[in-house]
């Protein structure tokens, strides 16, 4: 009879240890009763950049990078993407459910109400170099909020918390909106709740002089989609980081700017602005082929915007993308660009190296075109992700803070240092 249970022999012992097995994973814990004797401390799990370690139970977000299916809340990302809008994506990550009309106007006006920047934050972003990474004064506005809302520290009130949640959604999307116009040297759009989410985003980022800027219904809904598309990937990088900070009870505002700092880097929510780079490097099809070879040398050189740590098959949301790209080069224009990532897609996935590899083009392969053909800088790229990732990594705070197994982040190590030894004084050294 099957049991669930795992029979663990020490051999170093000769004793039998019988671990349960809950949702097929054994808990860490469990194996620190496997000791040489009294004194030792027991076994324990060796994971570097977890890739075998569960670290939360998680109603949130549902993948299986095999088949390569994504889905929010159990609604598959294709039908989130094709039917539903960025802010009510959010509202059913942030709580559950999808919204009920009189529930989803409620919360469009919550947060159209609270996008407003408060002066001081908007006079902060100005004081950034003009050249300044926008990724790097994203973080540090979103950092500064703290300042302003001291009563975010009371993470144990659940009032105070949706508070919290409804100003990060609203405030985040202001604040990248205030840092690419900073980066230009153009005044701020403010916000205008005439709009939609995604219009108004539009228009406090892209209006000029116009006495009524109507935001590009493709545009909009192409921002939409990408935006739905990139809310929430279950435990990455940047929301174990908002998780790890947020297990020690630091204010939300503290932990999304840690969030967002891991997002910063080029493996992962800065893969989008490294694509259109190598892109443009590669600058025309006939060249892919010498830059594939390049790639498979492996000296030091990644096809980005290729692989990924859970998915071993094409990553939906590519998919999803790659045809919103075509609807937008309808109105923005054809974007040669384009040419030289389907060839590079097309080369690669007839390449062994690749297939053998299970290396698929993933979620930042073809968005930087989109936000390439709305005239963004490269560099604005990962501040567009951060965006709507506010609203995963808000839902995954809320969460972990809900959760009774969650206790403050702390792992353990395997020492590897020098063993006890005596100071040696400067004269001696
Ligand atoms: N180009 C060339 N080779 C690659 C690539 C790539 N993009 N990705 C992985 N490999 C190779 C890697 O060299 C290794 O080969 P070998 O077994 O011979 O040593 C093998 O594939 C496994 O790679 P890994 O680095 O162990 O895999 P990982 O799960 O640790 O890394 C990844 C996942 C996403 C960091 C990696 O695939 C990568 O660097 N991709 C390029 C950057 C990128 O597009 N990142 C965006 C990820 S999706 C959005 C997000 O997470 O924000």
């Amino acid at each position: 009879m099957s049991k669930n249970t795992l029979s663990v022999t020490d051999n170093r012992t000769g004793a039998i240890y019988e671990i349960p097995i809950v949702d097929g994973a054994v808990k860490a814990m469990d194996l620190r009763q496997i000791r040489l004797n009294q004194e030792d401390f027991g076994l324990m799990t060796y994971d570097p950049g977890l890739t075998n370690t569960a670290s939360t139970r998680s109603a949130i977000t549902y993948i299986d990078g095999d088949q390569g299916i994504l889905r929010y809340r159990g609604y598959p990302i294709e039908q989130l993407a094709a039917q539903s809008t960025y802010l009510e994506t959010a509202y059913l990550i942030i709580f559950g459910e999808l919204p009920t009309p009189e529930q989803l106007a409620k919360w469009e006006h919550d947060i159209s109400r609270h996008t407003l920047l408060h002066t001081n934050i908007q006079n902060l972003i100005q004081t950034f170099r003009f050249n300044a990474h926008p990724m790097s004064v994203f973080i540090s506005a979103i950092a500064s909020l703290s300042t302003l809302y001291p009563d975010a520290r009371r993470v144990t009130d659940p009032a105070n918390r949706r508070l919290q949640v409804e100003r990060m959604v609203a405030k985040a999307a202001t604040i990248a909106a205030f840092t690419y116009r900073h980066n230009h040297g153009w005044p701020v759009n403010l916000p205008d709740d005439g709009l939609s989410f995604i219009g108004n985003f539009l228009k406090m980022m892209f209006r000029m002089t116009e006495v009524k800027y109507e935001p590009d219904p493709v545009l909009e809904r192409a921002l939409n989609i990408l935006f739905i598309l990139h809310a929430d990937h279950e435990q990455n990088c940047g929301t174990n980081a908002m998780r790890v900070i947020g297990s020690s009870q630091a204010d939300p505002y503290s932990a999304l700017a840690g969030a967002a700092a891991a997002l910063y880097g080029p493996l992962h929510g800065a893969a989008n602005e490294a694509v259109l780079r190598m892109l443009e490097e590669i600058g025309s099809p006939e060249n892919v082929p010498a830059f594939i070879e390049r790639v498979k040398k492996g000296d030091g050189e990644r096809l980005m915007g290729f692989g990924h740590r859970v998915y071993k098959n094409y990553d939906p949301r590519c998919r999803i993308i790659k045809a919103t790209a075509e609807e937008v080069f309808k109105v923005t224009g054809h974007n040669k660009l384009l040419d030289v990532a389907l060839e590079l897609e097309r080369i690669a996935l007839q390449d062994d190296y690749f297939v053998s590899r299970k290396l698929y083009p993933n979620v930042d392969f073809y968005s930087g075109l989109i936000y390439r053909a709305m005239n963004l800088p490269a560099s604005m790229f990962t501040v567009m992700f951060a965006v709507p990732r506010t609203c995963g990594w808000v839902a995954h705070w809320l969460e972990l803070l809900t959760d009774n197994e969650q206790k403050i982040s702390r792992p353990r190590q395997i020492y590897t240092g020098p063993e006890v030894r005596d100071y040696v004084p400067m004269g001696r050294r």
